[in-house]
């Protein structure tokens, strides 16, 4: 039986990264088959692309160049990862993918959900996630989380982190039955125990 797909999404600092690693230890103690990824990045070539995104310092990408590669990222884990571990049966779950791109890309740099949508359904095709959790929170919360360097996107203004979590609220609106809201305001204790009662149902 093929895997399932899991997304976990939300603004930085929301806590995506913590709950994928809880999530993997509860699959695991299941007796599960668990691959954890994540994007930007997951393969090789993709790590390459994610410094190259995400370094501050360098010239600056255009929007269109940076929802590219993202994609170009996004397009080489299907393929090298995602795509071989469901077929293998192992759940993949990814800390990030194409929701954020319709976010940030399509809604915050205001190139357009629709277009951010064209662009990667051609090579995601059979391989959207079965569900994605979104975790929801105020920026001014999620981003007071973060104590390490700030790498470019974070350094955004808070104008723009409020406009991604916008955008991921109205990608959600147009996927209700493949993405869950989570309130990220919680403990992750409590954030935790709500994703499981949503990947519950799936498994
Ligand atoms: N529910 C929570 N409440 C309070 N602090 C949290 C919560 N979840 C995670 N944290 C802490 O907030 C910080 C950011 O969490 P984490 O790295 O999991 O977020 P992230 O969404 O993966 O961020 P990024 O987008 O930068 O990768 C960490 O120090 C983590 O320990
Ligand atoms: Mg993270």
């Amino acid at each position: 039986m093929k895997g399932k797909f899991i997304t976990i999404e939300g603004p930085d600092g929301a806590g995506k990264t913590t709950q994928v690693r809880k999530i993997a230890q509860y699959l695991k103690s299941a007796g599960k088959n668990v691959l954890i990824t994540r994007e930007p990045g997951g393969t090789a070539f993709g790590e390459k692309l994610r410094d190259t995104l995400l370094s501050p310092g360098i010239e600056s990408p255009v929007p269109e160049a940076e929802a590219l590669i993202y994609a170009a990222s996004r397009a080489q884990l299907i393929k090298k990862v995602i795509a071989p571990a469901l077929l293998g049966g192992t759940h993949v779950l990814c800390d990030r993918f194409v929701d954020s791109s319709l976010a940030y890309q399509g809604w915050a740099r205001g190139l357009g959900i629709q277009t951010i949508m064209e662009i990667n359904s051609w090579f995601i095709q059979d391989w959207w996630p079965d569900i994605t959790i979104l975790l929801d929170v105020d920026p001014a919360l999620s981003i007071s989380r973060l104590n390490r360097a700030r790498d470019r996107l974070e350094r955004e203004t808070m104008d723009f982190h409020k406009r991604v979590r916008e955008g991921f609220l109205k990608v959600r609106d147009m996927f209700p039955e493949r993405i869950v809201t989570v309130d990220a305001s919680e403990s992750p204790e409590k954030v935790f125990n709500a994703i499981i009662g949503v990947i519950k149902n799936i498994l």
